[in-house]
């Protein structure tokens, strides 16, 4: 790749990551996600097609972006998401294509996942016991989704499993959740809770921050180490000594790992956010189907990058209106 055709925002970050929400529905209403009632969702005609996907990957994969998340809603709720998948995974320069989903219907999934070469799989898991499970995510799936986590280590794929912290919700599961390392080759990552649930912020402030969730660990396992972290994540990962896996925390809500951010997002219906936080940017569905050329739509890529907010607490100020943030995570893709 010519250093030219890269992408770097205007803070010197190359962008190589971008996350790819390929729906908003959801087949659960998670507590931290969506109101009970759920939300309204985007037509059908709104979501970008796999055509309209394929094409802005190949685009991207021209800049200099190797690895793809796909997120949602749950991907698994969209029709012939494998067939996508297979196409993604074949998308010259893609190097890593990753999968965050709730694992409802990832179960049967898992050894075509393996085979098209799936890089990782995040599997969101909030608690280990059904009727807390089912209290966070109003559905009764845990069963299910337990049946994915051991197929997913069945078949080898490197798996973390994403638990959002959330007062007086689950934080009894916070240490059987790290216990899982013991003997499972597996990441389990405490999430601070984000007001993205669709109906604004749940409490006046965060009772469960990166650091008390750390506290919270080292008085059971006083021995816990740190790990270095790869870079660009954002997760603080330790281990705790013997075990086989590892624990992470993610200060979604501190936003302390904005300095070494390289990421974008698509959300379902071709908005682009240059920051989880922002308001998003500029339509590239519009622009795909106004007949852009590719390359009118990089020049707006390198023109949107050029104008990113330093992390996210600047993205948060800079919404229209000083609007707060109130829309669900499924509708941003994670
Ligand atoms: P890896 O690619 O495996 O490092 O995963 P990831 O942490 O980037 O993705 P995942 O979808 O598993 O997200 C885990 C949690 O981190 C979710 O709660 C995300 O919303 C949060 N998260 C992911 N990316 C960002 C980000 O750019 N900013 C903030 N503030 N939180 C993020
Ligand atoms: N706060 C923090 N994390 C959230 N997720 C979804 N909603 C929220 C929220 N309000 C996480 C889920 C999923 C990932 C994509 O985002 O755990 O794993
Ligand atoms: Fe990047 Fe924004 Fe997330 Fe910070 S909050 S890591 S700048 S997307």
């Amino acid at each position: 790749m010519a250093p030219d055709q890269r992408l770097y925002d205007n803070h010197g970050r190359l962008i190589n990551y971008v996350r790819l929400a390929v729906t908003d529905r959801c087949n659960l209403r998670c507590f931290y996600c969506m109101p009970e009632e759920g939300i309204q969702y985007v037509s059908r005609e709104a979501l970008l097609s796999y055509e309209e996907m394929l094409r802005l990957m190949q685009l991207l994969a021209g800049m200099g972006i190797e690895k793809v998340r796909i997120t949602g809603g749950e991907p698994f709720v969209r029709r012939d998401m494998i067939h996508f998948l297979r196409d993604l995974c074949a998308v010259d320069g893609i190097k890593k294509v990753n999968i965050t989903t709730n694992g409802t219907l990832t179960e049967k999934l898992v050894p075509q996942l393996k085979e098209m070469g799936i890089n990782s799989v995040n599997l969101s898991l909030d608690s280990l016991d059904s009727s807390r499970f089912f209290e966070i995510t109003r559905r009764d799936a845990f069963d299910k989704v337990m049946r994915t986590y051991q197929a997913l280590l069945e078949h080898e794929i490197p798996t973390k499993i994403n638990a959002v912290v959330m007062d007086g919700k689950n934080t009894q599961d916070i240490i059987p959740m790290a216990e899982l390392t013991k003997e499972d080759p597996v990441s389990v990552r405490f999430i601070e809770e984000m007001p993205f649930n669709g109906e604004g912020a749940h409490y006046e402030r965060l009772a469960w921050n990166h650091r008390r969730i750390l506290s919270h660990l080292q008085e059971r396992y006083p021995a816990i180490e740190k790990l270095p972290d790869p870079p660009h994540s954002t997760s603080y990962n330790y281990q705790i000594p013997g075990y086989r896996g590892s624990v992470g925390i993610i200060a979604a809500y501190s936003r302390t790992f904005c300095g070494t951010c390289n990421r974008i997002r698509i959300t379902p219906n071709g908005m682009l956010k240059t920051c989880l936080y922002d308001n998003g940017v500029f339509n590239v569905r519009d622009l795909m189907r106004a007949g852009a050329t590719q390359e009118q739509i990089r020049d707006t890529f390198l023109e949107a990058l050029g104008n990113r907010a330093k992390d996210g607490w600047e993205a948060e100020r800079n919404r229209s209106f000083g609007m707060p943030v109130t829309e669900s995570m499924s509708t941003i893709g994670g």
